[in-house]
């Protein structure tokens, strides 16, 4: 076969950003090369996200874009192929494939296919058992990153499209997933994040995730184990007591709320009370003083009042969340909410989604301003320049961002820093030569 060289871009979650290295893995594996531009590319792959419609405008008019490259062949694959099918084909004429989450494996040799036949084909059958393994082929070299223990997800949260698209829950086995840390650590990996839609709901053969966690805090010896993302109603104590009792795993987790009023939870079918969000936070506090939490939050489900977004406002405020995700609901066919009426006008969403956005900001600060003058270990993962100034950046265990001036240090080093002062939300951080 000719060797055929082909680009990747991924939109959405990092779930979406480890798939598209799954897959340029195995387009190595079968004889095609890799570029870093569309423009003289033979084949041209698109990792599309589906979770509120602005992902797919954005997406879509990718795609189309995109299709501007005559000499390639274009491949949509992700949610919002699995969700359009034969209609994202239909959408941009420029398309040629498009293959769902659970087809990645037939990849190449559809696509050999189909620059031979000129065809244009659609995969969307759900498998409900596939994992991907980790392709050593791919030239990252990054010292963060991703690795997928559990794909899919049964939560079938009102708002959310993911379950219908990402199918069941099914997690990878916990010694291939050693396996695969060590291999990345061998590569130069000094941080691993483990994902999954709800990594709680991991399940191998009877080991659980905290169970998991343990073995991979002593079956490899990767720096950093982090791990992305949790549902607070199938929380087990014991994560924040492994935080607690290991440095290697760091104090930091992602739990979205998604609202603050236990009518709207409710609604929303996240089978959990504001009172129970707030008990985790205190009793994870306990164990964990310092542990960070991030968030995603949605505005304007429908119904949701002023008072409901007070008792948004009140968690923001209760928690003293490093950062969240914040979003205005965005209503997707098929989901059981799309029933409900869309019925909180788009102004009274952004004015909500503006409030929370200065608040969150602000307690952000306030926290990272507390900082000023402590010390910290942080791994650099690439560098920054500003004007004449080289920094290379950083990230303290907590998921903080932070600069340093650039000096003998490099990509890769795990250094202890002095936080000298917060600009705006990153710390700058002189390294710390005491001891
Ligand atoms: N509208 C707005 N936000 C959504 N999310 C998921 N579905 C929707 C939707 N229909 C948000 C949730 C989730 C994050 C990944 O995206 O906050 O946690
Ligand atoms: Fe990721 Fe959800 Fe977007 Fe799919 S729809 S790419 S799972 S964020």
């Amino acid at each position: 076969m000719k060797e055929y060289s082909v680009y990747y871009e991924s939109f959405g979650c990092q779930m979406n950003a480890f798939d598209t290295e799954v897959i340029e893995g195995m387009m190595l594996e079968a004889g095609f090369s890799s570029n870093d531009s569309p423009a003289d590319s033979d084949v041209i792959i698109v990792n599309t996200c589906s979770v509120r419609e602005n992902a797919e405008t954005r997406a879509l008019g990718r795609l189309n874009d995109l299709s501007r490259h005559k000499q390639a062949l274009i491949v949509a694959c992700g949610c919002m192929a699995q969700r359009m099918g034969d209609s994202l084909l239909e959408a941009v004429q420029g398309l040629s494939l498009v293959s769902g989450p659970d087809n990645y494996a037939t990849l190449p040799g559809t696509v050999k296919d189909l620059l031979e036949s000129g065809e244009r084909r659609s995969l969307t059958d759900m498998d409900g058992s596939v994992t991907y393994p980790l392709f050593p082929k791919v030239e990252n070299r990054r010292v963060s990153r991703f690795l997928s223990i559990t794909r899919g997800c049964e939560n079938f949260c009102s708002y959310c499209i993911v379950p219908y698209l990402r199918g069941k829950v099914r997690s990878k086995g916990f010694e291939q997933i050693i396996d695969e840390i060590n291999m990345l650590h061998s590569r130069g990996a000094r941080e691993v994040t483990l994902l999954g839609q709800n990594v709680m709901a991991y399940n191998s053969d009877g080991v659980a995730f905290t169970d998991l966690i343990e073995r991979v805090i002593s079956g490899t010896d990767i720096d950093r184990i982090r791990f992305l993302t949790t549902h607070p109603r199938d929380i087990e104590m014991k994560i924040f007591e492994l935080m607690a009792t290991n440095k290697r795993l760091c104090p930091h987790i992602h739990l979205p709320f998604q609202s603050g009023s236990d009518r709207i939870l409710g609604m929303m079918n996240r089978g959990y009370s504001r009172s129970h969000y707030i008990n985790i936070i205190s009793n994870a506090r306990n164990i964990k003083p310092d542990l960070a939490i991030t968030t995603d939050i949605i505005v304007g489900f429908p119904t949701e009042t002023d008072d409901d977004f007070k008792e948004t406002l009140d968690i923001v405020e209760k928690a003293r969340f490093d950062s969240a995700f914040t979003f205005k609901y965005s209503p997707r066919e098929g989901t059981n909410a799309y029933r409900i009426d869309d019925d909180v006008a788009i102004e009274v969403k952004e004015e909500r989604l503006d409030i929370l956005n200065r608040k969150i900001g602000g307690i952000r600060r306030e926290i990272l301003k507390k900082l000023e003058g402590a010390c910290d270990e942080i791994l650099l993962d690439g560098t920054v320049e500003k004007g004449e100034n080289h920094f290379v950046k950083g990230r303290t265990p907590h998921f903080r961002n932070v600069l340093l001036q650039n000096g003998d240090i490099k990509n890769g080093d795990l250094v202890r820093v002095i936080m000298k002062e917060l600009r705006n939300f990153t710390l700058y951080c002189e390294e710390d030569k005491r001891r």
